[in-house]
């Protein structure tokens, strides 16, 4: 792996996946009020990615700066709109953004449990593999997920 600086194609790049859940039920309101001010501030922390929302849970893909994106999660994390918070995977890389053009994007899961049996076989931690069979549990019990 090299670094050629000056290239954007090889800058690190830092990402952060968690997936959480809502602690109340959110309408097309609440979603776009988070949708808002994340297209107000990642811009100017440098902050591009996703927003997953179905079935009451949240999956959000932050790639940036190491510092903004740890900062920003940090706040997300303590943010009293959802609870549950599992970090799924931390990582510097050297490559382009997978979403550069995303200040933060909504986007609707059919099947978030698909989403979140994925994460739950990759996860090494045995706190994080609770919460997400928990997440599931929950998700199967609420009238079919829907
Ligand atoms: C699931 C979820 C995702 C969020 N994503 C972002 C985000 O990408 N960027 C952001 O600035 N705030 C995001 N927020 C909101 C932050 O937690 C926090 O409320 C906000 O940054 C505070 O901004 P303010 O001081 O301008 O009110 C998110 C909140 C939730 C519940």
């Amino acid at each position: 792996m090299q670094n050629d600086e000056g290239q954007q194609s090889s800058q690190s790049i830092h990402h952060i996946v968690y997936c959480s859940q809502a602690v109340q039920h959110m309408d097309k309101e609440a979603l776009d009020k988070i949708i808002t001010t994340a297209k107000h501030h990642n811009p100017r922390f440098g902050i591009t990615g996703l927003l997953v929302f179905g079935s009451g849970i949240f999956f959000q893909w932050l790639e940036g700066p190491k510092d903004t994106v740890t900062s920003l999660f940090k706040i997300i994390s303590a943010d009293p709109r959802h609870t549950d918070v599992v970090l799924l995977t931390k990582e510097d890389e050297f490559r382009e953004r997978l979403f550069p053009n995303w200040d933060m994007e909504l986007v609707a899961a059919e099947d978030i449990s698909a989403v979140l049996e994925d994460a739950m076989h990759e996860a090494s931690d045995p706190k994080h593999k609770k919460t997400l069979s928990k997440m599931l549990q929950e998700l199967h019990n609420s009238a079919l997920g829907k």
